[in-house]
């Protein structure tokens, strides 16, 4: 049976699955071929480079993509969200900002406006901003990100937003993922680990090898790699990475990398470029224990749904009735499903 929420509902979509504006990783073909498999495709926007993000627009051709950009990124070069609206995407997506001045301009186009945030005062500000949904987006998140983790955050934000819809991020990565979200109130997830080694995202193929092999146990958070690439993010949010030879190095003593700027952002860039994973960065979350081979796209969002369907159809069997009559109580059944 089909799962509908009131997100499949406000974003004209098939399956409550969302994929996250990955920078760099999720471009128009990757956008598109979530799109086309009955998600939301959304085309990592990043931080803003115009020649690359009209080239990734059009290469999602007809399909009907979303837009994400960083916010504090957005704020000095605002001119690209008309560059994304002329494309006339199903939602722009903003994360790591204050969004109010773009509320207006995104409300008179028919885009919807998503905002991802990290924490209950954020997502109260979020929707006094204008946004029409909110993700609530937990620290196993791969990228960046914040402290507070998605079981207790997604409920949280239901109950403080009421009805705003709510979609969940961080750690999903199957099908087991999207049901208990379903179950703690959200209306749907945005997955970027499971993507990222996918066969359409623009990761370096070693980075998607380092991915299928690579353990939840070996992420970490740290702004190791936002200084070797020199970028400077503000200090509330840091990225998840795999760790590797070059964060160990580092990750005690970012101020002697900070010192060694210049040099570390030029050797940062080769690596990155030859896809050497002992130095750059391989941003995947803690749902990368789930990611075991590069597939295509529309392969993952199927599985995703169709195990999640399989799941809340046979979400009874937790529960077995207690007393004879038919108004018995229900209690769950110990040692959880047989
Ligand atoms: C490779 C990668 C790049 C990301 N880049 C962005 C980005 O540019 N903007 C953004 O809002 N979120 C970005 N994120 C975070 C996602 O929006 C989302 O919160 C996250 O992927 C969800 O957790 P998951 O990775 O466990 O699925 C990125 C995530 C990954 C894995």
């Amino acid at each position: 049976m089909p799962i509908r929420t009131i997100v499949t509902e406000l974003l004209e979509i098939e399956h409550p699955v969302l994929l996250a504006p990955m920078a760099g990783v999720a471009g128009g073909a990757l956008a598109a071929a979530v799109s086309n498999a009955g998600g939301l495709g959304i085309i990592g926007g990043g931080y803003g480079d115009r020649d690359w993000l009209t080239r990734e627009l059009a290469a999602a051709g007809n399909a009907r993509v979303g837009v994400g950009f960083i916010g504090w990124s957005l704020d000095r070069q605002p001119e690209l969200l008309d560059l994304a609206l002329e494309h006339a995407p199903r939602a722009l997506f903003l994360s790591f900002g204050t969004f109010r001045q773009y509320a207006d301009k995104i409300a008179r186009s028919p885009a919807k406006m998503i905002v991802q945030v990290q924490s209950v005062a954020q997502a109260c500000e979020a929707v006094a901003d204008g946004a029409e949904i909110v993700v609530a987006q937990g620290t196993e998140a791969g990228g960046h990100g914040s402290s507070r983790a998605t079981l207790p955050l997604v409920p949280a934000l239901v109950d403080a937003i009421g009805d705003v819809p709510v979609i969940a991020a961080g750690g999903i990565a199957d099908g087991r993922g999207l049901a208990a979200a379903l179950m703690l109130g959200a209306s749907a997830v945005l997955c970027g680990t499971a993507f990222f080694a996918s066969r359409e995202a623009l990761s370096h193929p070693n980075a998607k090898q380092a991915a299928v092999t690579g353990s939840g146990d070996n992420t970490q958070r740290s702004s190791v790699f936002d200084i070797a690439r020199g970028i400077d993010w503000p200090a509330q949010w840091n990225l998840r990475t795999l760790r590797n030879r070059y964060s160990e190095q580092w990750v005690g003593d970012t101020e002697t990398l900070r010192q060694q700027g210049a040099q570390e952002k030029m050797r940062y860039a080769q690596a990155a470029e030859a896809g050497d994973t002992d130095v750059a960065a391989v941003i995947v979350g803690e749902g990368v224990d789930m990611v075991r081979s590069s597939e295509p796209a529309a392969e993952i969002v199927g599985r995703i749904v169709s195990d999640a369907e399989r799941l809340l159809g046979n979400a009874n069997r937790f529960l077995i009735p207690t007393g004879s009559s038919s108004g018995g109580t229900l209690r769950a059944r110990p040692g959880g499903p047989p």
